[in-house]
Parts: C-alpha cells; structure tokens; sequence
C-alpha cells in the first residue's frame, strides 16, 4: 500500500489537522446555505463603505425612541450604546450566559443575539424600567432578602429572567425555576439564593 493510501492512524481522527477542521467547516456552511438556513457572518462591510442601516422605533421602559443603527446592531448594544442603559450586561455576547437579559412585550430574550432592527413597534423592558421610582419590585426585594449574588455582574439578568419566569407560570417549585432559569450563569454560584428569591417573590406577587 503506498504512503498516499494508507488509513490515518486513529489518533489522526481523533485530532483534526487545521486542514480538516477548515474543510468541515465549508462543508457546513454550504449545507446550511443549501438548506436555507441563515449563517453567522463576519461584517462584510469593506473599508470607507457604509454599512447598511435601519431605522428603527421601539418603546423602551415606557419611552418611545426611533433610532437609525447598522442593520447588524443587537438590541444590547443598542441599549448599551445608543440608549445608554448599562444595567443590562454584556457577558459572552454569544447566546450562552443570560446576562443580557431583557423582556420584549414581556417574553424573556437574549439582548445580545437580537436584532435592533427586527424590534420595529415592540417594547423591551430592562432591568432600569422595574422598579417603580424608589420603590423594588418584590424580586429586586428578594434578591436582596436572600443575598442572591455575589459579584452582581449577572444579577441584572438572573432579575429579567425571574420576571419572566414569575409571567410565564414557572415558579411552581424550586425544581421548575432551576429549570426554568437554566440559561442564566452565575459564576460566583449563587443559585439557590437566586432559586428563593424567585420562590419568595412569587409568594408576593
Ligand atoms: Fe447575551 Fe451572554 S451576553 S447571553
């Protein structure tokens, strides 16, 4: 059997060249190409071209602002950037920790894998529009009855997510809420504090 022929050894498989990786990866995109589906994109605006841009006009917390934002803008830095709303953080930006959490028209969403403009007439509600004036709401209340964080970074979510949590029907039980906010990370491991703040702000709300 010549050299060009033989099977590669079984560690070769199991660690891709950078040459397989790289040939998945078109193999991939092609089939989600074929298959209709949209593809994650670098930005291919290219230097001194205008990137596309949208307008967009959406009530957030109560005010209605209409904005125009690159069409690649995510409602995050949106309200970080543009809005300067900062209490909704920025974790991974990749859909993965929760951090970003925000309510539009009162359904929980990742801020950061969401479109600016695809939110036209919607209203987003953020971690600044729930407490009325001085007064917490009962699960910012909680929180702090139940010392549910310890650095806080992603104490603005874990309160989104409880909200909608709380909306949704979801804090029946400890087990249910664990499940129900299971896309918010807590790296300082504050989840059973967090799990009964939500359980006492669903027995006052
Ligand atoms: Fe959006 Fe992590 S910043 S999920």
């Amino acid at each position: 059997m010549s050299p060009e022929s033989a099977t590669p050894p079984d560690t070769d498989r199991r660690h891709p060249t950078r040459r397989t990786v790289l040939a998945t990866g078109a193999a991939v995109g092609s089939a989600l190409t074929m298959a209709g589906l949209p593809q994650l994109t670098a930005g291919t605006a290219q230097a001194g071209e205008q990137a596309p841009a949208g307008e967009v006009t959406v009530t957030v917390n109560g005010s209605r602002h209409t904005l125009t934002v690159d069409n690649r803008t995510s409602l995050l830095d949106l309200l970080r950037e543009h809005l300067q709303l900062t209490g909704t953080k920025k974790g991974c930006d990749a859909g993965a920790c929760g951090a970003c959490t925000v309510l539009v028209d009162g359904r929980r969403v990742n801020a950061c894998l969401t479109l600016a403009v695809r939110l036209h007439g919607r209203e987003v509600t953020t971690i600044e529009g729930v407490s009325r004036g001085e007064q917490l709401h009962p699960l910012q209340q909680a929180f702090i009855d139940q010392d549910a964080f310890q650095c806080g970074y992603c104490t603005p979510g874990q309160i989104m997510s409880g909200l909608g949590c709380l909306r949704e029907g979801q804090a029946t039980s400890a087990d249910r809420i664990s499940e129900a906010m299971s896309g918010n990370i807590c790296r300082c491991g504050c989840y059973p504090k967090i799990v009964r703040a939500v359980e006492q702000a669903a027995r006052h709300t």
